[in-house]
């Protein structure tokens, strides 16, 4: 993923490189069913992917960044969820229609 020259101070990255080693959540969606019935099995998943990341860096692959698509277009709220799970929004790669924020979860924070 990209980070502007801002966000790479930031995260005290002093890389050359233009673009960071990330793992994307890709689609994160918990039963509405569920929704009304436990709290918290959305933060749950995220702490699985963030998991499978680090287990992957154990095994010589690399991610320092979990990224999401905040799907903002049906649902405002998700930018909260998010960002109550430690993620913040980019600089760059918001959809001009702001049907979604590209988000970040630093993973060595
Ligand atoms: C977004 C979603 C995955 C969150 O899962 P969840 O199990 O409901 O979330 P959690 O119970 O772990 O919530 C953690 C915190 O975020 C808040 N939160 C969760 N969803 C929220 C929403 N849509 N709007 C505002 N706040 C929200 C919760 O109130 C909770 O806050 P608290 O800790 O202060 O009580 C789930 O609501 C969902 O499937 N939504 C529909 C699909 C979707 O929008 N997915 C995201 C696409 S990028």
């Amino acid at each position: 993923m990209r980070l502007s020259v801002a966000e790479k101070e930031l995260h005290h990255l002093d890389y050359p490189f233009k673009t960071l080693p990330a793992m994307k959540v890709a689609k994160l969606a918990v039963d509405e069913a569920a929704r009304q019935k436990y709290r918290g099995v959305g933060t749950y998943m995220l702490h699985q992917a963030a998991q499978i990341a680090w287990a992957c860096n154990d095994a010589y692959f690399a991610a320092r960044f979990l990224p999401v698509d905040a799907d903002v277009e049906h649902d405002e709220g998700v930018l909260a969820f998010y960002e109550k799970n430690g993620f913040a929004p980019n600089a760059e790669l918001t959809n001009r229609k702001r049907k979604t924020i590209s988000m970040r979860l630093d993973l060595y924070r």
